[in-house]
């Protein structure tokens, strides 16, 4: 076990109807006038922005809207928010919709926190963020964890790079979290959600060093509760208590819970799904289940005692002849479990088939994007990638 630090300042109001206090949480935070940031419609459509709406003037709390945002957000859209920002003059950034919408909201109170410096050069790396304004979120879907994370992933659409900054400083004030808000997805969003929560606490799950028992058992319970509620909401996708297990488990996954003790995580699965993205659009969730499988088979002999520990307590497998029998059948049972959410397995399946061409121009920007190589259930780099990227079509 290694030393770690957790922190996870977000406040979380957790239930039924709770969005109607955002009001008066904003003003328990000092906000004086917000940027109301949300995405393509769904929120209006459903009430949800009037209700919000509602909720802030009851408080008095004055806003400057932004709709607009895109699933795999554009960066054009967090220059317009900076700049509308600015004119309004606002002190605080209310996201209503998910982890795409958040990020924007993230990147705009970045750049209203340093409106004299070019927000893109946090996401290449050239500087770190000082200042930003506050964040907080009304969560519609559970995904991306971004509600409590510390990370923020825009998409430059001018050169197809998505990339990620994480900085503490962008931790969310509060989470606003009604499972009801996610009544509305669609099955395939629901069924991307699930699948990215379990990847968060899998990119942290299969490492080389420092796992702790607590944190193993943590994570387990975790995947094994968003397992079976995933599929229950396959086929209900109205059922409050299974809503709110995959929503809670959403934070849980990606607020540091189920990395803590351990060596950071490998991550490797994300940032070939970035690659993905960033060329193709895809939805996040389903990208990660197109890579995931290729990147198993490719990297479990190195860390054959974590995906044989996968295998037994999270998909229930029985132990086969030897480790590696017990592994593989863990990923087959994976890939099971996907098929049965209306998940791909490979990129054939996901709709995509990138051209050997795309596939190095994929693995080159991986590399870069990871500064070289990265992972921990095996150290990858750009040959790597690009084995994985071919082996997923
Ligand atoms: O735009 P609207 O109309 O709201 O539609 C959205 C969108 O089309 C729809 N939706 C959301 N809530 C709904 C709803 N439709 C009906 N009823 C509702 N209640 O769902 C679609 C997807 O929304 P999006 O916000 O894109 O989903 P998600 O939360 O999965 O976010 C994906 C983005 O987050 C990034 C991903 O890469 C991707 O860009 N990630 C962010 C992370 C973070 N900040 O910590 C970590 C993740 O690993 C991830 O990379
Ligand atoms: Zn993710």
């Amino acid at each position: 076990m290694f030393g770690f630090e957790y922190y996870a300042p977000t406040r979380v109001i957790f239930g039924r109807e709770t969005e109607g206090q955002t009001g008066e949480l904003l003003k328990a935070c000092g906000a004086g006038k917000v940027l109301l940031h949300y995405g393509g419609g769904s929120a209006v459509r459903s009430g949800l922005l009037g209700r919000i709406k509602e909720s802030l003037g009851k408080a008095g709390i004055q806003y400057a809207e932004l709709g607009g945002v895109v699933p795999n957000p554009h960066l054009s859209k967090v220059r317009e928010g900076i700049a509308l920002g600015l004119r309004e003059g606002v002190d605080f950034v209310l996201a209503v919709g998910g982890g795409s919408v958040i990020d924007s909201a993230k990147a705009i109170a970045y750049g209203l926190g340093e409106p004299d410096k070019d927000v893109w050069e946090l996401f290449t790396g050239k500087r770190t963020a000082q200042k930003a304004l506050p964040v907080a979120s009304v969560l519609t879907i559970a995904a991306a964890g971004s509600e409590t994370s510390n990370s923020c992933v825009i998409t430059n659409e001018e050169t197809g790079e998505k990339r990620a900054y994480d900085d503490d400083i962008s931790r969310p004030r509060f989470a606003v979290m009604n499972p009801e808000l996610t009544m509305s997805l669609p099955d395939y969003q629901t069924q991307a959600g699930c699948t990215d929560i379990m990847m968060h606490t899998m990119e942290r799950y299969f490492t080389q060093g420092g796992n702790m028992e607590l944190t193993d058992e943590i994570a387990e319970g975790l995947l094994r509760t968003v397992i079976k509620y995933a599929q229950i909401l396959h086929e209900d996708p109205e059922n409050y208590e299974a809503r709110a297990e995959i929503m809670w488990a959403g934070s849980l996954a990606h607020n540091g819970l189920t990395g803590c003790g351990n060596d950071g995580g490998d991550f490797v699965s994300h940032m070939l799904e970035h690659e993905i993205g960033g060329m193709f659009d895809v939805t996040h969730g389903a990208g990660l289940a197109a890579v995931w499988p290729s990147w198993a088979r490719y990297v479990y002999r190195n860390c054959l005692g974590r995906f044989v520990r996968y295998a037994v307590k999270v998909m229930g497998v029985e132990p086969g002849a030897d480790g590696e029998e017990t592994a593989l059948k863990g990923i087959e049972a994976m890939e099971d479990f996907y098929r049965r959410i209306g998940m791909p397995v490979n990129m054939t399946e996901l709709g995509i088939a990138p051209t050997e061409e795309q596939i190095l121009q994929m693995a080159k920007s991986c590399a870069a994007a990871v500064g070289g190589c990265k992972g921990s259930a095996k150290l990858l780099c750009e040959q790597d990638f690009a084995a994985i990227y071919r082996m997923a079509r």
